[in-house]
């Protein structure tokens, strides 16, 4: 074990500051651009249910196993599997968690980057009827000029760094704590907005109305993947949040919370993006262009759209910049762990080669473009190779070692929090099903569904 793991740790001290800043993590881009469009074509409230299905039977569980092999390692990600695994086998599950938060976070922060450009352009009063912008001229001409991108990629990972250095207790707990309830009253006042403008109803009903005919089994597995992007699953930050967890805190409840919080922001995003869309006669689009091409076209029409626009930039940013820390964290906990560097050097070291990996990402969508690996230019290998690889075994190794490596007795341990609350025979018999057999079946089944499409 490295002298830092044996000083005393740095950790969360707060029950709230945890329950913050894992839904922190969670609540990002995947939230504010994601949900809300696959919800409206997938059938709304039948997507929506098949949903939080996933999020409980599958997706929870699993959030389940990455507190229990965090809190009770109460080691980084690759250090948790080492210390409890014995062999050396395991230890490939915690590198895969390691390198699968470092490609998230290389492209993660170039949309970070964009977000604090858009934020910039908002308070310029851009996105108003006096602005006179091409939103769509605009969005393409920014991503794919070569220094505006980067130099903005650069000042959201220097954010990202700044908190980071600060560590867990005064850095990521502090901010996320002082942030994530911002984040909720601004996508609040913009769900209100949005869904009082005339014809709103439209969008509600894209949103909410059961359509069965539009689920279908791609729709069940794209509702999947949304829950393990959206929770975070697979990529070590809940496992390297929960291993500063104190003992005395009850982790069922947590990963509950947590999973029900991101739910919400969720739907909060969709009721403030969604209706405005739809009050504008404007078509919903996926990712990039529904956050920097269309919304800002409503804001040039919205009354007094260009505030809209600030509440809405400023939350963007902020959903990103919690998620983007978490993603930091794990590699920042393996290099002071396995490689012994002081959180200040080890935030410089992997700041380096963010860089240089997040500024290819971003000139893959200009100067780099015509570089393409396995048809994918560098942006969108990373986000494929994350979400759909190394995420999923992340994923699928956690449980398997929870399941069958770990001891039931340990396990039982860990949710009772060494006894300090019930948990009751017949949930733990349950859960423990899952997380053997069902969870396991289920992300083989989404890898071979990947794969053969
Ligand atoms: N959950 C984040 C989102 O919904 O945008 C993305 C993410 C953050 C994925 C952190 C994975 C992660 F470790």
């Amino acid at each position: 074990m490295s002298n830092q793991t044996s000083a005393k740790r740095d950790g969360f001290v707060s029950s709230l500051g945890i329950l913050l800043a894992m839904t922190g993590s969670a609540v990002g881009l995947g939230n504010l651009w994601r949900f809300p469009y696959l919800v409206g074509e997938n059938g709304g409230a039948t997507f929506i249910i098949f949903y939080l299905v996933c999020v409980i039977f599958i997706c929870m569980p699993i959030m389940v196993c990455e507190f229990i092999i965090g809190r009770r390692s109460q080691a980084n990600a690759f250090g948790a599997y080492k210390r409890l695994g014995g062999d050396k086998g395991w230890k490939v599950a915690g590198l895969l968690s390691v390198l699968a938060a470092a490609f998230i976070l290389s492209f993660y922060s170039v949309v970070g980057g964009w977000s604090i450009r858009y934020l910039v352009l908002a308070c310029g009063l851009k996105f108003t009827a006096a602005g006179g912008i091409q939103p769509e001229t605009m969005f393409n001409s920014f991503v794919t000029s070569t220094w505006a991108p980067i130099i903005y990629t650069l000042i959201f990972l220097a954010c990202t760094g700044i908190i980071i250095v600060a560590g867990v207790k005064n850095g990521i707990e502090k901010f996320t704590k002082a942030l994530m309830p911002v984040l909720f009253v601004l996508m609040v006042i913009l769900a209100v907005r949005s869904m009082t403008l005339p014809g709103a109803g439209e969008g509600v009903r894209y949103l909410f109305k059961p359509d069965f005919s539009k689920f279908t089994s791609s729709s069940a597995i794209a509702a999947l993947g949304q829950a393990f992007f959206s929770l975070s699953l697979g990529c070590g930050t809940i496992l390297t949040y929960a291993s500063y967890v104190p003992r005395k805190e009850n982790i069922l409840k947590c990963s509950a919370e947590t999973t029900a919080l991101d739910t919400l922001f969720a739907l909060i995003a969709g009721c403030a993006i969604m209706p405005a869309v739809f009050a504008y006669g404007i078509s919903p689009g996926q990712g990039p262009g529904l956050v920097f091409v269309t919304l800002p076209a409503i804001f040039s029409e919205l009354p007094a759209g260009g505030f809209a626009a600030i509440l809405f930039f400023v939350s963007l940013f902020l959903a990103a910049l919690t998620s983007a820390i978490s993603l930091l964290e794990v590699v920042i906990a393996f290099l002071i762990e396995e490689c012994n560097l002081r959180r200040p050097v080890a935030v410089g070291v992997s700041m380096s080669v963010f860089v240089v990996l997040a500024v290819l990402c971003s000139l893959s969508q200009g100067a780099l473009s015509h570089v393409k690996i396995f048809s994918l230019n560098i942006f969108d290998l990373f986000d494929y190779v994350s979400a759909n690889v190394l995420m999923t075994f992340g994923a699928l190794l956690a449980v398997l070692f929870v399941g069958h490596k770990l001891k039931r007795a340990d396990i039982q341990d860990e949710l009772s929090s060494g006894g300090i609350y019930g948990v009751p025979r017949g949930f733990f018999k349950a859960l423990y099903f899952i997380i053997r057999w069902a969870a396991p079946a289920v992300i083989i089944a989404i890898l071979i569904a990947g794969l053969i499409s």
